[in-house]
């Protein structure tokens, strides 16, 4: 039977029962009408398939799979085609397992530095995001394996994230926020689109029809489902009303009875909950379709795929002459990271690895003469004595590899970090090493930018991010030299917290989140304020160096379509790769707009002395600024210069193409600093109202601080915060953050420790 078909055939009841969860990992299905139940699993960097797969809470062990480079690194790639490789290997172990989509990619904007999530998303960027995304989501899908494009959106911060109100002028929605969805829905048609927590502009998105309806489907065309991320359901009849097509987790039956009861009193059309039910039987049949074809895939190649992939987005930040590496020479290699090196993020995209390579064994592998200090812990408090015995053994080599980084406990989600200094002793330990030894390298791995105070006095460093699983055999190709480093920064490395965009309106202890800097996040911000940086956006060292030549660009208004042509030359005396950044910049613009804003960029390969011709197109958007008044994109007449870059710091050549466009666009009066309420209708912030006593969306924290309440509730705090209280490791302070800002609503679908309708009760009971 086709699809159609059985939602003729469905009761209410089971039309109302497809809409939620069947479990914590499976959309519901319907036995009678043979309809399978779906299958799902986090993602993004690989396969997290729960070993008990119908338990109800999601942060069981997971089968062994493997660990691919998180986001923050593969972004640093800037190669869609080997992101896109990535996709086909994940989606070859979800079918292994039987899973039918993978909950990613992680596409948010970073719009700070101190996102404790900021691991699992591309780039403070939204064309770069929107292309490393689509590649992502072509790779896995033309496998028949789905995606869950997430989190839609605003979902910048983890601090309060199931219940904070993001709020964003629709020019920056639009332009930064919402843009690199576009482009992947667009682009590569997910199969499904994950909603966010936070409300944006005063609506929960579960619920937002304007942004699940009206932009997303109607204006770009998605066909696909649209699920809730896990226990972001606020109203789940309002919320098909929105166009939110599956609430998860579930079971929930006191939602599946309010669709019920809404159709029956006429407050839920069956057109509206028909049009839901059609997309969720069409997508589990196409699911079912590509779940019968399995597949298997061999771990070997998987991991050497990991190493590609690793050792081709590391980013070189500095070096004087220490790397490649020396094979006469004797090195220290320091810092605990070197024996177990931190490969992803802590949260629900952690991999159970199928297997781990280390720094320290491929160093060793390779025959260099090294020997090693641990120089900190990361199990235990630092002492002094570790600190000692590497500084002293720094003394003894001609070299220093010194490890350091973001540990699990500094970075996650569920919580932001505070601030932007390394943990520990990472940062005294470099110091003390450099004061020591003036020939040291430094390895970095993390999620998310950080400060180095000690860059001055170190003569190499080399950024790893999080590597996945080949972390060893990567950061060895790279050091070696046998991979010629090509990442390029997908953020900017700031010089301070105060001098972030968003610093002082990100991660408060407000629910109303003001996204004040409007358009200017990230080097968009930095350039216009004319700020400097630690290290800017696009940044990224070679073994080699690169000259540009001839530019040339080409526009046709009519077909709005065109290109820009340029020559690479490889001028140095390795084989490498070159990643050439094109930004747009409107001269003599009438209305507010950052300088410049990436708008193409091509990674190409050249041999030592090679020079290739590189074109990029253009298309009507690149020159295009979202029109509030008009409801649209609009390109504004006259000339636009056109930078080939090798950072957004470093513009090689420019060229000037004049478009045919709008004379009189749109003034824009506003400009950073002026009244934030002025960017909104009437000039008033769309906020949310402070609720007033208990409510379904009253955090676990807000219940606690309520003496009545807390007695209430005790059954839900016992079974979400209590076995994690006092505990220091990443994943319990991570457990207690997210508890604490957990709504009643999502802790009762989270832990199943108590049905919404007994909440209703007690809320009863409360008032
Ligand atoms: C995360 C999602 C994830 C889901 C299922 C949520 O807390 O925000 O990214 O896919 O859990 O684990």
């Amino acid at each position: 039977m086709d699809a159609e078909k059985i939602v003729q055939e469905l009761s209410l009841e089971e039309k109302a029962a497809l809409t939620v969860g069947a479990a914590f990992w499976f959309f519901e299905g319907n036995e009678r009408l043979c309809v399978p139940r779906t299958l799902v699993t986090d993602g993004p960097h690989g396969i997290r398939k729960q070993k008990v797969i119908d338990s109800l809470m999601g942060s069981g062990e997971s089968v062994e799979a493997t660990c691919f480079p998180p986001a923050c690194l593969s972004a640093a790639s800037w190669d869609p085609d080997l992101i896109e490789e990535e996709g086909s290997a994940i989606a070859a172990e979800a079918s292994s397992e039987g899973v039918s989509i993978v909950l990613g990619p992680g596409t948010n904007i970073k719009r700070s530095p101190l996102c404790g999530r900021n691991f699992e998303y591309f780039s403070e960027d939204p064309f770069l995001s929107g292309e490393i995304a689509s590649a992502w989501i072509k790779g896995v899908q033309k496998n028949g394996i789905g995606t869950s494009l997430k989190h839609f959106a605003a979902n910048s911060q983890e601090k309060k994230r199931l219940v904070s109100n993001s709020v964003v002028d629709e020019r920056a929605l639009r332009e930064i926020y919402l843009s690199a969805f576009e482009k992947a829905v667009r682009e590569s048609q997910p199969w499904t689109v994950m909603c966010s927590y936070n409300m944006i502009n005063g609506t929960y998105s579960s619920d937002n029809r304007w942004l699940l309806t009206d932009v997303l489907r109607e204006e770009w065309g998605f066909e696909g489902l649209v699920v809730t991320d896990w226990g972001a359901m606020n109203d789940r009849v309002a919320g098909i009303k929105a166009g939110l097509d599956v609430e998860m987790p579930g079971p929930d039956d006191a939602n599946v009875n309010a669709v019920v009861k809404a159709v029956k009193e006429k407050r839920l059309s069956q057109e509206e909950l028909d049009k839901v039910v059609l997309r969720i039987v069409g997508t589990a049949l196409e699911a079912e379709k590509n779940r019968k074809r399995g597949s298997s895939y061999d771990k070997i190649s998987h991991h050497e795929l990991v190493r590609r992939i690793a050792s081709e987005s590391f980013v070189l930040l500095k070096n004087e002459s220490l790397l490649p590496l020396d094979g006469s020479k004797s090195y220290a290699v320091l810092g605990e990271f070197a024996e177990k090196p931190r490969i992803q993020g802590n949260g629900s995209s952690q991999i159970n690895s199928n297997y781990v390579d280390t720094p320290l064994e491929m160093l060793k592998k390779a025959g260099y003469d090294i020997s090693y200090a641990p120089g900190y812990s990361l199990e235990r408090i630092d002492d002094d004595s570790l600190l000692k015995e590497a500084v002293a053994l720094a003394k003894e080599k001609d070299a220093v590899i010194v490890f350091a980084g973001l540990t699990r406990e500094s970075e996650s989600e569920g919580f932001d970090r505070t601030d932007l200094s390394l943990p520990g002793i990472h940062d005294e330990l470099i110091e003390k090493v450099a004061a020591v030894n003036e020939s040291v390298i430094v390895v970095l791995y993390g999620g998310s930018p950080f400060l180095m105070p000690w860059l001055e006095r170190v003569k190499s460093v080399v950024l790893g991010y999080l590597p996945g699983d080949a972390a060893g055999s990567a950061t060895v190709d790279v050091l070696s030299g046998r991979v010629n480093p090509s990442g390029k920064l997908p953020e900017t490395f700031p010089l301070s917290i105060e001098d972030t965009p968003s610093y002082g309106n990100f991660a408060t202890e407000e629910k109303n989140v003001l996204y004040k800097e409007s358009l200017l996040v990230g080097y968009r911000y930095y350039d216009y304020m004319k700020k400097s940086v630690l290290f800017p956006f696009g940044f990224g060292l070679s073994y080699t160096t690169f000259s540009y030549e001839d530019i040339k660009a080409e526009y046709d208004d009519e077909l709005g379509k065109g290109c820009v042509t340029v020559k690479v030359r490889n001028t140095g005396s390795r084989d490498g790769a070159e990643t050439v950044e094109i930004y747009l910049e409107k001269l003599e613009s009438l209305i507010f707009r950052p300088l410049r804003e990436l708008k193409g960029f091509k990674k190409v390969f050249l041999k030592k002395g090679e020079a290739k011709e590189v074109v990029i197109p253009l298309s009507e958007r690149s020159f295009a600024y979202y029109s509030v008044p008009l409801g649209r994109y609009d390109v504004e007449d006259g000339k636009y210069r056109i930078y080939a870059a090798s950072s957004s710091r470093d513009l090689r050549l420019s060229v000037d193409v004049t478009v045919r466009g709008n004379k009189s666009p749109q003034v824009m009066k506003w400009r950073p600093g002026d009244d934030f309420a002025l960017l909104f209708k009437d000039g008033k912030l769309p906020l949310s109202p402070e609720s007033s006593g208990i409510t379904m969306n009253s955090t676990l924290s807000e219940v606690l601080e309520d003496e009545k309440a807390s007695l209430v509730f005790k059954p839900l705090v016992d079974a979400f915060i209590t076995p994690f209280q006092g505990k220091s490791d990443g994943m319990s302070r991570m457990q207690v953050a997210m508890a604490a800002d957990m709504p009643l609503r999502a802790a009762a679908v989270l832990t199943g420790a108590i049905s919404l309708d007994e909440i209703r009760e007690k809320l009863e009971e409360l008032t």
